[in-house]
């Protein structure tokens, strides 16, 4: 019996579309054994991830049960699917004694999810830059900066990040991506060094959230009450809905103010304040 840790993580950082990640601090736990039943569903990401890895070895899927302790908010743009992928090609990797390496269950992970920003994190915690160069990952990895920690505003409805991807144009102008490309090299220094001054101006972005933020009522008006509150930047937490600040780790004015914002917003929005994390997926045998 495999014991499987994995956390929530936060894509793009508003710049850095399909690259940027970072581990945060809620975890999902998945309990994975052998079974005389043949597990039932056949979509479910876990399931499909360890069956990857048994097929790339050659070997055949045992019968299995999963279970799993999910804090992980489902649809809300927190990785929930990496979650799953991640724990998935890890638990495969144990079970069919294929020993790849981590780099190789991120390569299989990514062509699962299909781009790298979420997955990179789930499997390693931190803050990474993720780029995909064919069929295989290259990666910068670093610990988190301990001086920020994140203010993590969920709603109550879900966005699929197919419709998410779906509401992005096929192209976009070259001011456009020159603004994103100096952002998010701003992005990277600030979260590198902990330079939170940066953070006003780094977040920003045009290719992604403008075309998706009539998908996310309450979109504007969290994010520049956010600002005002003394958020250092902030975001769509990948393809969304959620939406994260960035804080200084002493600030202790935003959790109060913006729960009494909240509360007077339609769409179910709670508030929670986090550390990100520097863990990556972990395995167990219990
Ligand atoms: N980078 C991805 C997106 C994250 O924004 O669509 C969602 O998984």
């Amino acid at each position: 019996m495999i014991e499987i840790a994995v956390k929530a993580t936060t894509a793009n950082l508003g710049p850095g579309f399909d690259c940027m990640g970072l581990a945060l601090d809620i975890e999902n736990k998945v309990i994975i054994k052998e079974s005389n039943e043949e597990f039932k569903d056949k979509k479910n990401l876990i399931y499909f991830s360890i069956k990857k890895v048994f097929e790339i070895v050659g070997k055949s899927i045992p019968k299995l049960q999963i279970d799993q302790n999910i804090q992980i908010p489902i649809s809300r743009g927190l990785g929930s699917s990496a979650a799953c992928i991640a724990a998935g090609c890890i638990a495969g990797n144990i079970l069919s004694g294929a020993n790849l390496s981590i780099d190789e269950l991120i390569n299989i992970g990514t062509s699962i999810e299909g781009h790298p920003d979420n997955i990179v994190p789930a499997f390693l915690g931190g803050y990474t830059i993720s780029s995909l160069e064919e069929d295989k990952v290259v990666y910068f990895r670093q610990e988190a900066f301990t001086g920020f920690k994140y203010g993590v505003m969920i709603p109550d409805f879900t966005l699929s990040t197919t419709v998410a991807r779906n509401a992005l144009p096929d192209s976009i102008q070259y001011k456009d991506a020159v603004f994103n490309v100096a952002k998010s090299a701003l992005l990277s220094a600030a979260m590198i060094t902990g330079d939170g001054k940066l953070l006003k101006f780094a977040c920003e972005d045009k290719i992604h959230q403008p075309y998706r933020k009539h998908l996310i009522p309450g979109f504007d008006e969290i994010t520049s009450m956010a600002n005002s509150m003394g958020a250092l930047g902030t975001f769509l937490s990948g393809a969304g809905p959620t939406i994260v600040s960035i804080l200084d780790s002493e600030d202790d004015i935003f959790e109060i103010e913006m729960n009494k914002f909240l509360l007077g917003l339609k769409g179910g929005w709670s508030l929670k304040v986090i550390k990100a994390s520097n863990i990556g997926v972990q395995a167990k045998s219990i």
